[in-house]
């Protein structure tokens, strides 16, 4: 078998790899891109976790049981009724599946459209020599300089619980359940089993979340993480904390998981399924990391520095499979510094201000710091707040749970941190990570002129609010 040379060979196609293949392209690079997701007709799925199971899918399933949550509990209040209102999973799911296909055949055109080779199958390295790398890439034979490692995370499995997909579930067997399970349980309070729990209670599953830590949503701001709490309560979730997974039984009928809660009382919780989301292991386990030498964590991760930079001389690592939150735009952005930086460049990352959304209903998001970050890093500061309760447009909407809060330094009035809960979220945060990117003060956003009506008006009031001097409020 001959072999290929590259300048740069990326080892998965998940946001980080193939990001990183785009661009290193755009560079005048040689490159192939390597990996092995399969498609359900055994084809090449390329985009990874986030394009396959995790975040494009989990936003297609949120949608559509948004829309089955209005029309049977919202629209009534606009004058619109609907009888005999039915949901047909094996359609939404079917519609899902549809979207996740637009994005693996959009990936494909864009290796074509930037002349990235492309294979399918799984990358590995066999040597290095000559200054450079030899690997496997499916059947093929690559070498090349400079390789990127990208392959990405996997569910993490409850001891003594496997997934089998049909009762234990990670997050590829929660995106395709084949109809509403009466009683749900989910094991973790974090961002998969916030958005999961949410789509399949709005479907008329009852929902039961059991978290281990005593505090719930600890990375968000207490305050966004005290609302969130209420909110979820109401709409039916029932999020357990502090409690202690003893043993997950299969049966016949469904699961049973034994648990003491949070005073230390044993309880056993029966469900139909049970979607196991307690964070995820880093993929490493293919690479054959031995052969070269690729330096590991205790936990499998590849060990890099800020530049992403591992051990080996021309060997990076990007993504979920590195340090940091598993995100896929950190992933993303990661992938762009290091193709910017094999080209000589100096690609760049500011860790400090990646973005955090988790799209439930009201969807969370925020960038820097915490009110207790700072409370603990004893740097003096200002907070302002202004609910969407008194936003025009979000009473327009009907939609007008929650708030925008902002942080800004005592003296400088620099903004630090950037806190919503609320319609849209996802979207107005951005404006403040980039207020944030330009060190602007709270003053900067609150004399910038916001379109009315706009949930966006709330950004500006919680700015003036750091001054305490809102308008609507
Ligand atoms: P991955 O996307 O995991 O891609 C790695 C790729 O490498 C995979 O295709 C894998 O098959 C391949 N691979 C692995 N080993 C090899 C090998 N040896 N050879 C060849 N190929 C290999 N993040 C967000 O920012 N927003 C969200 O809304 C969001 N929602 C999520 C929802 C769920 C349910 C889940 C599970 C995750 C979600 N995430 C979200 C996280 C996001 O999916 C990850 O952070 C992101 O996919 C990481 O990108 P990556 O490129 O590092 O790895
Ligand atoms: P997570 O880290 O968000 O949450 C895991 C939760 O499980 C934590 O609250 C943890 O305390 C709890 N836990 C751990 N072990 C436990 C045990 N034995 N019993 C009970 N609870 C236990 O991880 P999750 O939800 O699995 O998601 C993985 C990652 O995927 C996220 O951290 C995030 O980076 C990414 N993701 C991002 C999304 C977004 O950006 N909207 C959506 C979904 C996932």
């Amino acid at each position: 078998m001959s072999t290929q040379n590259f300048d740069v060979v990326v080892i998965g196609a998940g946001p980080g790899g193939y990001i990183a293949a785009i661009r290193a392209a755009q560079l005048g690079m040689n490159v192939a891109c390597v990996d092995e997701w399969e498609n359900a007709k055994g084809g090449p799925a390329p985009g990874g976790t986030c394009t396959n199971v995790g975040c494009i899918p989990s936003k297609a399933l949120l949608q559509s049981s948004e829309h089955f949550e209005h029309l049977n509990h919202h629209f009534a209040e606009h004058g619109i009724s609907a009888d005999n209102v039915k949901i047909d999973v094996a359609k939404m799911v079917a519609r899902k599946d549809a979207v996740v296909k637009q994005n693996n055949d959009g990936i494909l055109y864009l290796f074509k459209k930037n002349k990235v080779s492309f294979f399918h199958g799984r990358g590995s390295f066999v040597a290095a020599r000559d200054g450079g790398y030899e690997l496997k890439a499916g059947d093929a034979s690559l070498f090349a300089k400079q390789v990127v490692v990208a392959t990405g995370s996997s569910a993490r499995a409850l001891p003594g619980a496997p997934f089998d997909e049909e009762t234990i579930l990670s997050n590829d067997g929660a995106l395709r359940i084949a109809g509403t399970p009466k009683k749900l349980g989910l094991i973790g309070a974090g961002v998969i089993g916030l958005e999961m729990g949410s789509v399949w209670r709005r479907l008329g599953a009852e929902v039961t979340i059991l978290e281990a830590l005593p505090a719930f949503l600890g990375a968000a701001d207490e305050g966004v993480a005290k609302e969130a709490a209420k909110v979820f309560k109401k709409q039916g979730l029932d999020i357990q904390l502090g409690v202690k997974i003893s043993e997950v039984k299969v049966g016949k009928a469904g699961v049973s998981v034994a648990y003491a809660d949070a005073k230390g009382d044993a309880k056993n919780l029966e469900v139909d399924k049970l979607i196991v989301s307690i964070g995820r292991v880093p993929n490493t386990q293919g690479l054959n990391a031995d052969a070269v030498g690729l330096k590991l964590d205790e936990r499998g991760a590849i060990v890099v520095d800020d530049d992403c930079k591992t051990n080996l001389p021309g060997v990076w690592a990007v993504g979920d499979v590195v340090r940091g939150p598993m995100l896929a735009h950190k992933a993303e952005e990661e992938g762009v510094a290091v193709a910017e930086r094999m080209a000589g460049q100096h690609g760049h990352v500011d860790f400090a201000l990646v973005p955090w959304v988790i799209y439930t209903s009201p969807e969370i998001a925020w960038v820097g710091k915490t009110e207790q970050q700072l409370k603990a890093e004893g740097r003096a500061y200002k907070a302002g707040q202004f609910p969407f309760i008194a936003n025009g447009r979000a009473r327009a909407l009907g939609d007008t749970t929650g708030f925008v809060k902002l942080l800004a330094d005592a003296q400088t009035d620099e903004l630090l941190g950037a806190h919503i809960i609320g319609p849209y979220a996802s979207e107005l945060i951005a404006e403040c990570a980039m207020a944030m990117a330009f060190k602007a003060s709270s003053e900067d956003i609150a004399r910038i002129c916001h379109a009315h009506p706009s949930l966006s008006e709330s950004t500006k009031e919680a700015a003036l609010a750091v001054d305490k001097r809102t308008l609507n409020f």
